[in-house]
Protein backbone atom coordinates (compact mmCIF):
# COMPACT_ATOMS: atom_id res chain seq x y z
CA UNK A 1 0.00 0.00 0.00
CA UNK A 2 1.07 3.34 -0.94
CA UNK A 3 1.58 5.13 2.45
CA UNK A 4 1.09 8.95 1.19
CA UNK A 5 -1.80 7.87 0.76
CA UNK A 6 -4.71 9.63 3.22
CA UNK A 7 -7.11 6.64 4.33
CA UNK A 8 -9.85 9.49 5.56
CA UNK A 9 -11.91 8.58 2.17
CA UNK A 10 -11.50 4.92 2.81
CA UNK A 11 -13.85 3.79 5.58
CA UNK A 12 -16.83 4.05 3.85
CA UNK A 13 -15.73 0.88 2.14
CA UNK A 14 -12.84 -0.71 4.21
CA UNK A 15 -12.81 -4.44 2.17
CA UNK A 16 -11.97 -2.48 -1.04
CA UNK A 17 -8.45 -1.18 0.05
CA UNK A 18 -4.84 -2.99 0.21
CA UNK A 19 -4.75 -3.52 3.35
CA UNK A 20 -7.81 -4.29 5.62
CA UNK A 21 -5.17 -5.09 8.63
CA UNK A 22 -3.81 -1.82 8.95
CA UNK A 23 -7.80 -0.20 9.26
CA UNK A 24 -8.61 -2.87 12.58
CA UNK A 25 -4.42 -2.06 13.85
CA UNK A 26 -5.57 1.79 13.85
CA UNK A 27 -9.34 0.83 15.34
CA UNK A 28 -6.78 -0.62 18.36
CA UNK A 29 -4.75 1.93 18.34
CA UNK A 30 -7.38 4.64 18.66
CA UNK A 31 -9.21 2.25 21.58
CA UNK A 32 -6.61 2.17 23.24
CA UNK A 33 -6.37 6.11 23.98
CA UNK A 34 -7.68 6.39 28.07
CA UNK A 35 -9.85 9.61 26.51
CA UNK A 36 -11.66 7.37 24.04
CA UNK A 37 -12.15 4.85 26.58
CA UNK A 38 -13.78 7.53 28.73
CA UNK A 39 -15.96 8.92 25.95
CA UNK A 40 -17.40 5.19 25.29
CA UNK A 41 -18.27 4.79 28.54
CA UNK A 42 -19.93 8.15 28.27
CA UNK A 43 -22.27 6.80 25.20
CA UNK A 44 -22.72 3.46 26.72
CA UNK A 45 -24.78 5.68 29.82
CA UNK A 46 -26.56 7.55 27.67
CA UNK A 47 -28.20 4.34 25.99
CA UNK A 48 -29.44 4.04 29.71
CA UNK A 49 -29.53 0.06 29.14
CA UNK A 50 -30.74 -2.52 31.82
CA UNK A 51 -29.84 -6.10 31.33
CA UNK A 52 -32.79 -7.97 29.03
CA UNK A 53 -32.03 -4.89 26.56
CA UNK A 54 -31.92 -5.69 22.76
CA UNK A 55 -28.69 -3.24 21.77
CA UNK A 56 -27.28 -2.07 18.36
CA UNK A 57 -24.00 -1.00 17.89
CA UNK A 58 -23.58 0.20 13.93
CA UNK A 59 -20.40 0.68 11.88
CA UNK A 60 -19.17 -1.90 14.52
CA UNK A 61 -15.46 -2.09 13.70
CA UNK A 62 -13.82 -4.80 15.15
CA UNK A 63 -16.38 -5.30 17.98
CA UNK A 64 -15.10 -4.59 21.38
CA UNK A 65 -18.00 -1.67 21.95
CA UNK A 66 -20.45 -4.51 20.76
CA UNK A 67 -18.45 -6.66 23.74
CA UNK A 68 -18.88 -4.22 26.47
CA UNK A 69 -22.71 -3.87 25.48
CA UNK A 70 -22.71 -7.21 25.53
CA UNK A 71 -21.33 -7.55 29.30
CA UNK A 72 -24.12 -4.46 30.71
CA UNK A 73 -26.88 -6.07 29.05
CA UNK A 74 -26.16 -9.79 30.44
CA UNK A 75 -27.32 -12.98 29.21
CA UNK A 76 -30.81 -12.43 28.99
CA UNK A 77 -29.88 -9.19 26.63
CA UNK A 78 -28.36 -9.34 22.77
CA UNK A 79 -25.90 -6.69 21.54
CA UNK A 80 -25.95 -6.92 17.53
CA UNK A 81 -22.74 -5.44 15.86
CA UNK A 82 -23.50 -4.32 12.41
CA UNK A 83 -20.63 -3.09 10.03
CA UNK A 84 -20.42 -3.05 5.96
CA UNK A 85 -16.96 -4.54 6.10
CA UNK A 86 -16.63 -8.43 6.31
CA UNK A 87 -13.26 -7.72 7.74
CA UNK A 88 -14.01 -6.15 10.42
CA UNK A 89 -17.23 -8.18 11.23
CA UNK A 90 -14.53 -11.39 11.17
CA UNK A 91 -12.06 -9.72 13.47
CA UNK A 92 -15.17 -8.87 15.63
CA UNK A 93 -16.08 -12.48 15.28
CA UNK A 94 -12.96 -14.25 16.26
CA UNK A 95 -12.49 -11.73 19.06
CA UNK A 96 -15.95 -13.16 20.74
CA UNK A 97 -15.72 -16.03 20.09
CA UNK A 98 -13.83 -17.55 23.49
CA UNK A 99 -16.70 -15.28 25.34
CA UNK A 100 -19.42 -16.30 26.79
CA UNK A 101 -21.62 -13.18 25.87
CA UNK A 102 -24.92 -12.74 24.29
CA UNK A 103 -23.22 -11.18 20.72
CA UNK A 104 -24.01 -11.39 17.41
CA UNK A 105 -22.02 -9.72 14.31
CA UNK A 106 -23.30 -9.07 10.79
CA UNK A 107 -22.19 -7.63 7.65
CA UNK A 108 -25.02 -4.59 6.58
CA UNK A 109 -25.04 -1.31 5.38
CA UNK A 110 -26.47 1.35 8.09
CA UNK A 111 -28.67 2.79 5.03
CA UNK A 112 -30.63 -0.43 4.65
CA UNK A 113 -30.56 -2.36 7.60
CA UNK A 114 -31.66 -6.23 7.85
CA UNK A 115 -33.71 -6.04 11.30
CA UNK A 116 -37.52 -5.35 12.32
CA UNK A 117 -38.78 -2.24 13.08
CA UNK A 118 -38.71 -1.07 16.81
CA UNK A 119 -36.60 -3.84 18.04
CA UNK A 120 -33.60 -2.37 19.73
CA UNK A 121 -34.04 -0.66 23.56
CA UNK A 122 -30.90 1.45 22.14
CA UNK A 123 -28.29 2.03 19.18
CA UNK A 124 -25.67 3.67 19.18
CA UNK A 125 -22.98 4.67 16.09
CA UNK A 126 -19.60 5.96 16.95
CA UNK A 127 -17.02 7.19 14.52
CA UNK A 128 -19.44 6.88 11.33
CA UNK A 129 -21.18 9.29 10.38
CA UNK A 130 -18.22 11.21 9.37
CA UNK A 131 -18.07 8.54 6.43
CA UNK A 132 -21.65 9.33 5.43
CA UNK A 133 -22.69 11.11 2.51
CA UNK A 134 -25.88 10.82 3.38
CA UNK A 135 -26.26 10.72 6.95
CA UNK A 136 -29.84 11.69 7.71
CA UNK A 137 -31.00 8.70 5.94
CA UNK A 138 -28.87 6.49 8.05
CA UNK A 139 -30.40 8.26 11.07
CA UNK A 140 -33.45 7.42 9.79
CA UNK A 141 -32.52 4.20 9.89
CA UNK A 142 -31.51 3.33 13.57
CA UNK A 143 -34.48 5.48 14.60
CA UNK A 144 -36.80 2.38 12.77
CA UNK A 145 -35.14 -0.09 14.16
CA UNK A 146 -35.02 1.22 17.80
CA UNK A 147 -38.82 0.99 19.58
CA UNK A 148 -40.50 3.97 20.88
CA UNK A 149 -38.79 5.31 24.02
CA UNK A 150 -35.87 3.91 23.39
CA UNK A 151 -32.64 6.24 23.09
CA UNK A 152 -29.81 6.58 20.09
CA UNK A 153 -26.62 7.90 20.41
CA UNK A 154 -24.28 8.87 17.81
CA UNK A 155 -20.81 10.10 18.85
CA UNK A 156 -18.61 11.83 16.04
CA UNK A 157 -15.73 14.02 15.80
CA UNK A 158 -15.97 17.17 13.64
CA UNK A 159 -12.65 17.43 11.91
CA UNK A 160 -12.54 21.85 11.20
CA UNK A 161 -11.89 21.54 15.01
CA UNK A 162 -8.52 19.99 14.63
CA UNK A 163 -5.70 22.11 16.18
CA UNK A 164 -2.23 21.73 15.67
CA UNK A 165 0.76 23.98 17.51
CA UNK A 166 3.17 24.39 14.84
CA UNK A 167 4.96 27.74 14.09
CA UNK A 168 3.90 27.67 10.03
CA UNK A 169 0.30 28.78 10.46
CA UNK A 170 -0.01 29.01 6.63
CA UNK A 171 1.27 25.41 6.42
CA UNK A 172 -0.85 23.86 9.08
CA UNK A 173 -4.05 25.77 7.86
CA UNK A 174 -3.76 23.88 4.50
CA UNK A 175 -2.84 20.08 6.48
CA UNK A 176 -6.00 20.47 8.58
CA UNK A 177 -8.04 21.76 6.25
CA UNK A 178 -6.87 18.45 3.58
CA UNK A 179 -7.50 16.25 6.63
CA UNK A 180 -11.46 18.02 7.00
CA UNK A 181 -12.07 18.13 3.60
CA UNK A 182 -10.58 14.65 2.66
CA UNK A 183 -13.45 13.03 4.99
CA UNK A 184 -17.13 12.42 3.33
CA UNK A 185 -18.17 14.08 6.38
CA UNK A 186 -15.70 16.26 7.84
CA UNK A 187 -18.12 18.43 10.00
CA UNK A 188 -20.40 15.54 11.21
CA UNK A 189 -19.26 16.59 14.72
CA UNK A 190 -21.64 20.09 13.92
CA UNK A 191 -24.42 18.58 11.94
CA UNK A 192 -25.37 15.44 14.49
CA UNK A 193 -27.71 17.87 16.84
CA UNK A 194 -29.82 19.30 13.59
CA UNK A 195 -30.20 15.33 12.24
CA UNK A 196 -31.43 14.56 15.91
CA UNK A 197 -33.86 17.74 15.70
CA UNK A 198 -34.88 17.00 11.43
CA UNK A 199 -35.37 12.73 12.29
CA UNK A 200 -37.79 13.89 15.16
CA UNK A 201 -35.42 12.79 18.62
CA UNK A 202 -36.90 13.91 21.75
CA UNK A 203 -35.02 14.92 24.85
CA UNK A 204 -31.74 15.42 22.71
CA UNK A 205 -28.54 15.92 24.73
CA UNK A 206 -25.42 16.79 23.05
CA UNK A 207 -22.30 16.48 25.09
CA UNK A 208 -18.73 18.16 23.88
CA UNK A 209 -15.67 15.96 23.72
CA UNK A 210 -11.74 17.26 23.19
CA UNK A 211 -9.43 15.22 22.81
CA UNK A 212 -5.78 16.20 23.37
CA UNK A 213 -2.72 14.37 21.78
CA UNK A 214 0.70 15.38 23.26
CA UNK A 215 2.84 12.55 21.51
CA UNK A 216 4.03 13.54 17.79
CA UNK A 217 4.59 9.87 16.80
CA UNK A 218 0.57 8.88 18.22
CA UNK A 219 -0.70 12.39 16.29
CA UNK A 220 0.94 11.13 12.82
CA UNK A 221 0.41 7.75 13.30
CA UNK A 222 -4.01 8.46 14.07
CA UNK A 223 -3.89 11.88 11.36
CA UNK A 224 -1.68 11.40 9.24
CA UNK A 225 0.04 14.43 9.55
CA UNK A 226 3.19 13.80 7.58
CA UNK A 227 1.43 12.10 4.67
CA UNK A 228 -1.15 14.84 4.85
CA UNK A 229 1.50 16.99 4.60
CA UNK A 230 3.04 15.27 1.27
CA UNK A 231 -0.02 14.47 -0.27
CA UNK A 232 -0.21 18.64 -0.64
CA UNK A 233 3.32 18.56 -1.86
CA UNK A 234 2.24 16.52 -4.73
CA UNK A 235 -0.39 17.87 -5.51
CA UNK A 236 2.07 21.43 -5.59
CA UNK A 237 0.50 23.11 -2.96
CA UNK A 238 3.36 23.04 -0.62
CA UNK A 239 7.23 22.79 -1.74
CA UNK A 240 9.57 20.16 -0.53
CA UNK A 241 11.20 22.59 2.26
CA UNK A 242 7.66 23.77 3.83
CA UNK A 243 6.64 20.11 4.16
CA UNK A 244 10.55 18.87 5.87
CA UNK A 245 10.74 22.30 7.80
CA UNK A 246 6.65 21.73 9.27
CA UNK A 247 7.40 17.69 10.01
CA UNK A 248 11.00 19.06 12.04
CA UNK A 249 9.31 21.41 13.92
CA UNK A 250 6.21 18.90 15.06
CA UNK A 251 9.52 16.44 15.82
CA UNK A 252 11.00 19.62 17.70
CA UNK A 253 8.17 20.61 20.04
CA UNK A 254 7.80 16.70 20.42
CA UNK A 255 11.31 16.43 21.58
CA UNK A 256 10.72 19.02 24.17
CA UNK A 257 7.42 18.02 25.30
CA UNK A 258 5.62 20.75 23.86
CA UNK A 259 3.42 19.10 21.26
CA UNK A 260 -0.18 20.07 21.27
CA UNK A 261 -2.80 18.76 19.14
CA UNK A 262 -6.44 18.33 19.42
CA UNK A 263 -9.94 17.74 17.73
CA UNK A 264 -13.34 18.13 19.58
CA UNK A 265 -16.51 15.55 19.02
CA UNK A 266 -19.92 15.63 19.64
CA UNK A 267 -21.91 13.05 21.02
CA UNK A 268 -25.57 13.83 20.59
CA UNK A 269 -28.00 11.31 22.50
CA UNK A 270 -32.34 11.39 21.79
CA UNK A 271 -34.98 9.20 22.57
CA UNK A 272 -37.74 7.94 19.97
C1 LIG B 1 -13.89 4.78 12.12
S1 LIG B 1 -14.62 3.19 12.13
C2 LIG B 1 -15.32 3.13 13.78
C3 LIG B 1 -15.51 1.71 14.28
C4 LIG B 1 -16.07 1.56 15.69
N1 LIG B 1 -17.37 2.17 15.81
C5 LIG B 1 -15.14 2.12 16.75
O1 LIG B 1 -15.48 3.11 17.41
O2 LIG B 1 -14.05 1.56 16.90
C6 LIG B 1 -16.06 3.33 11.10
C7 LIG B 1 -16.72 1.97 10.82
O3 LIG B 1 -17.91 2.16 10.06
C8 LIG B 1 -17.99 1.17 9.05
N2 LIG B 1 -18.85 1.68 7.98
C9 LIG B 1 -18.59 2.65 7.06
N3 LIG B 1 -19.64 2.85 6.26
C10 LIG B 1 -20.63 1.99 6.67
C11 LIG B 1 -21.96 1.73 6.25
N4 LIG B 1 -22.50 2.38 5.20
N5 LIG B 1 -22.68 0.79 6.90
C12 LIG B 1 -22.14 0.11 7.94
N6 LIG B 1 -20.87 0.31 8.39
C13 LIG B 1 -20.12 1.24 7.77
C14 LIG B 1 -16.54 0.93 8.66
O4 LIG B 1 -16.34 -0.32 8.04
C15 LIG B 1 -15.83 1.03 10.01
O5 LIG B 1 -15.72 -0.22 10.64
Amino acid sequence: MDRKELNTAKWGDVDQTQDTEHFVGYLDKVSAIEAVQAYKRRTYNLMKMKEGHAVLDIGCGAGDDVLKLAEMVGSSGRAVGIDNSETMIGVARQRSEALDLPVEFRVGDIYHLDEEDNIFDSCRADRIFQHLKDPQQALTEMIRVTRPGGRVVIFDVDWETLLIDAPDVAVTRKVANLICDDTANGWAGRQLFRYGKQAGLHELVVVPETAIIFEYALADHILQLSIAAETLQEAGELSASQVIDWVNALKHSDETGQFFCSVTSYTVCGRK
